[in-house]
């Protein structure tokens, strides 16, 4: 197994406020990994931290071997970490289509970046029938499909995803989460940040549990499910 991302004993914060303690975690290439916990636990802080907007005060960030800990976020784009956050930041003044075409902005050669498209429309139909309308104008459910396809453009080998069920219908959920395991499925590593615990344990291979920016919990994500931590505060069993 290639470890693709590897953390240790990390701190991280907003300036003098650390949020994130001693906090470990290994990824290895082509692994569905979950981080579940509390709202406020820290978990959005740890994907802003490996993708690169947030600098540790402590410890490694490695991706392949290669500490990158502080590097900037559209270099860690360029080397294959595609960072899709809660807030998505699509242009909503823009089509599908330009949206998916910015994602690709470092892809100089144009029948790669066309193929791309190919890829990614074939993988979300209903965004190539939305070719031409505004960001701003689709579901919610639409709007986290481009934003994922967004995050494909740049054929990135680790996808971090930050809550992409929140405010979604059960069943637009499950589309995402299938977008997801289709993904994975066909080699991209990725770390998923959720709050809907059932959910994202039948989805994962692997999970962590963050609780107060520390880990305090790991393992099969068939294991946690019926944990008795997690099942009395997560799952209100
Ligand atoms: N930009 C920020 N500046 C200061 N504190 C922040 C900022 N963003 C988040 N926090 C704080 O960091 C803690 C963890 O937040 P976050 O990582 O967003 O949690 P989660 O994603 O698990 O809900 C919270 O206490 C939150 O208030
Ligand atoms: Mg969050």
């Amino acid at each position: 197994m290639i470890v693709l991302l590897e953390i240790k004993d990390m701190n991280a914060g907003y300036g003098f406020l650390n949020i994130l303690w001693n906090m470990s975690l290994n990824i290895d290439q082509g692994e569905f990994v979950a981080l579940i916990g509390p709202n406020g636990a820290g978990k959005s802080t740890t994907l802003k931290t490996i993708a690169g907007a947030l600098t540790p005060s402590k410890g490694d960030v490695k991706f392949r071997g290669e500490d990158i800990a502080g590097r900037e976020c559209h270099q860690n784009c360029r080397e294959g970490i595609s960072y899709i956050s809660e807030e998505l930041n699509l242009f909503t003044g823009m089509t599908v289509f330009e949206n998916l075409e910015m994602g690709a902005y470092s892809q100089k050669d144009k029948s790669r970046r066309t193929k791309r498209l190919e890829f990614v429309y074939e993988l979300f139909p209903r965004l190539e029938e939305r070719t031409s309308q505004f960001a701003g104008t689709l579901s919610g459910g639409e709007r986290k499909m481009l934003a994922i396809a967004r995050g494909m453009m740049s054929e990135p080998t680790l996808m971090l995803v930050d809550e992409p069920s929140l405010g979604l219908a059960p069943q637009v959920t499950n589309e995402v989460f299938e977008s997801l395991r289709v993904l994975n499925s066909m080699g991209v590593t990725i770390l998923l940040v959720e709050q809907n615990v059932t959910k994202t344990l039948q989805f994962t291979e692997r999970a962590y549990v963050v609780e107060k920016g520390r880990i305090v919990l790991e393992g099969q994500s068939a294991d946690l499910i019926s944990d008795e931590h997690v099942r009395k505060i997560y799952l209100g069993a």
